[in-house]
Formats: C-alpha cells, structure tokens, sequence
C-alpha cells in the first residue's frame, strides 16, 4: 500500500494513502490535526509525567506528546500490528524531535492495561465509536491527580436521532433539542462521570468541544468519595418544551412550568465544560478557542438556536452582533457559541428575546 508524510506540528507522520477508512493499516485523519494540536497546547500546560496512548493507530497523537518539554515517557499501543509498525517507523523518522521515553506495544487496550498495572498521568481514548469499551480499564489506572481525554465520533447515539440507542449505551434520556450538540456532549460527560464514581474517582470536565462528528472532553481525576459526590451533584436534568421553547434545569426531572410538557432529557452534565485557568493559558489561534473563550463566561448550559426563534416568533433577523448588543443593553450576558453557527448562548429566557 502507498504511503505519504503528514505534516503534523514539526512532525512527519507517515500514513497510508487513500480515503480515510477503519480499514487501513493505520488509521489517520488529516481533518483531526486541529484536535491534536489542541491536545499538545493543553498537555504543555498540564505537563503529564507518564502518558498513553491508548489506541495511537499511525502514532500521529503519541509522537507528537513526545515533544512536550517534561513529559517523561509515551506508552502507544494499538491492536493492529500493521499499525504498530507504522508507530515504530514514525519514532524513527522523527527521532530528532522527540525528548521523552517512547514504549510501543500491540495488544488490546483492555489487556494492555490489566497486564501491565502502571499507573499514568495521562491517557488519552481515541476510538473508532464510542469510548465505551476502554472507559472502565483506562480509569483504573489513572492515577490521582492525573487527566484523561476522551473522543466520541458516535454522536448521533448522543443527540437524540436514535433516543433508544443513547438509552441503551449512555443511559440517559434524550429529546432532540435545538442546541443538541450540547445536550449530546452533556450526556457523554455524565457517562463517563458515573463510570469513574464507580470507582470514587471525580472526574471533572476541563475542556470540552464539539467539532464535525466528534465530541471531545478533557477531564481532571481526583480520588475520593467526598469529591466524586460533590460532582454528581452538578449532574441533573434539562427540559425543553416545543411549544413554548423555554428551558429549565433541574436535579430531578421536571415538566414545562407554562405547558405541563413532559420531556426531560438526562441525566446529564450541568456544571462548567471548562475550567477558566486552563482556558486562559490555551494559546493556540482558532476560531473554536476564540468562541469557547467567549462562552464560557455565560454560565448557561445550553443556547438557543436563532432561526428557531425567529420562525416560532415570526421575528426578523438580526445581526448576531447586535443581537448580542441589545442583550448586554438590557443587562444579560450574551455571546456566540461554538456549537452552532446560527446559536446564541445567553443567560436571558425567552421572555426576555423581542
Ligand atoms: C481512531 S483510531 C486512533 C487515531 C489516533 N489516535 C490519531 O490521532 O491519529 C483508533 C485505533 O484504535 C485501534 N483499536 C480499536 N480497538 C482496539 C482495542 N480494543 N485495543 C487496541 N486498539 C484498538 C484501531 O486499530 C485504530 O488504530
Ligand atoms: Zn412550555
């Protein structure tokens, strides 16, 4: 099969060439270079000692970890061997840039994890689907005070086109709602923090972004079950109703107060999806950053859906800028998000929208 060098950072990553598929030797995706980029600004500020990566296909995400000045060693481990010899090729093409330990191994996660016992600082899933399978093992040998990064490309299980299946998998109830992305992220953090409290483990969302069909969360681990319910109690419900388009947010599953709707979704994530310390050392230059940098002063969690509002009210457009203006006018809080194109995030109702 052929093959071509990616640029990725000051790293060439050697790939098959083709479509993107989950069939190649080793898997890579040129449109994910932004979300490894993101992945190397934040892991320079957490500054992990001992990393995995836990499914590193081409190496592509691993390598790169390896520049990062004081992390100390990289685990890469993918269960397809051909993919195992493309990481080994990739740490050897790039062996001048790179400044930490490197360990290569080709056996299941799960096992991976189980066999070898080390605890880590960080461990990073990037699965084909959903994080699932690999959430209880990774958990487990995350060691206090250590962070985990998480993706999901199983979206639509999450934002309410198959309800049944986010039932299934996530355990949560879900309606389609205009501001889904959110509701489908809120419920993944949910999941994931119920698994680490399983084990006493609070798992705390510090960065979380949506972005094409992916989902991806940073998450802090503290030990502990005074910490671990501290943080359920930030999990809870969200209702929206069609009819009047009013949201609420509740510990237990409520109905609209005006229509008597019933339609819950959750349980889900109501607390932050970013932590403002980490936020504001993030230098990286992207329009996601930007509009995330922005939102997360507006302590609302989900936006609203502008043409939604505009057909329900027979409003008139506006410009989201002025939009934004009239809201900071009469005293909310207001900005875009980077959810949506189209959305508002305020903390004005929509009483309170003309
Ligand atoms: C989406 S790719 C990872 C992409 C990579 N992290 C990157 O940024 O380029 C998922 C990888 O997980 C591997 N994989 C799937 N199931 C696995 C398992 N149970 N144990 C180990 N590796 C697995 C696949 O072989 C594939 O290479
Ligand atoms: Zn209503």
């Amino acid at each position: 099969m052929k093959s071509v060098f990616n640029k990725e950072g000051l790293f060439e990553i050697k790939a098959p060439e083709g479509k993107i598929s989950s069939k190649l030797p080793g898997f890579y995706n040129p449109r994910k270079t932004f979300d490894r980029d993101l992945c190397i600004d934040i892991l320079s500020i957490l500054k992990p000692k001992k990393c995995l990566d836990l499914l590193s296909a081409t190496g592509s995400r691993g390598i790169r970890i390896t520049g990062i000045k004081g992390i100390e060693e990289v685990y890469m481990n993918d269960k397809n061997p051909k993919a195992v010899e493309l990481i080994k090729e990739n740490i050897n093409h790039n062996k001048k840039l790179i400044k930490a330990k490197t360990i290569v191994s080709n056996e299941y996660a799960q096992e991976f994890l189980y066999k070898n016992r080390i605890m880590f600082d960080y461990i990073d899933i990037d699965p084909f689907g959903t994080p699932i399978p690999f959430l209880e093992s990774a958990i487990t040998f995350l060691k206090n005070r250590g962070y985990l990064g998480v993706t999901a490309t199983d979206s639509s299980a999450l934002v309410g086109t198959y309800p049944k299946a986010c039932m299934r998998k996530y355990h949560s109830k879900v309606y389609r709602t205009p501001y889904y992305k959110e509701t489908g992220i809120r419920i993944l953090i949910n999941y994931i923090i119920m698994k680490g409290a399983e084990s006493e483990k609070a798992l705390t969302p510090v960065f979380s972004y949506s972005k094409d069909d992916y989902f991806r969360i940073y998450f802090k681990c503290e030990t502990g079950a005074g910490k671990t319910d501290s943080l359920l109690k930030k999990t809870g419900y969200l209702t929206y109703c069609p009819s009047c388009l009013e949201t609420y947010t509740s510990e237990n599953p409520m109905n609209c107060e005006k229509c008597r709707t019933n339609s819950a979704i959750g349980r889900l994530w109501l607390g932050d999806l970013w932590d403002k310390e980490l936020l504001s050392k993030i230098s990286l230059k992207h329009k996601i950053v930007e509009r995330i940098k922005e939102e997360s002063r507006i302590q609302v969690p989900y936006y609203y859906e502008i043409p939604v509002l505009i057909k329900n009210k027979k409003a008139k457009q506006m410009k989201f800028e002025e939009q934004i203006r009239l809201l900071r006018e009469k005293g909310f809080k207001a900005s875009r998000t980077h959810f949506s194109e189209q959305a508002l995030r305020t903390n004005a109702k929509i009483k309170d929208f003309k």
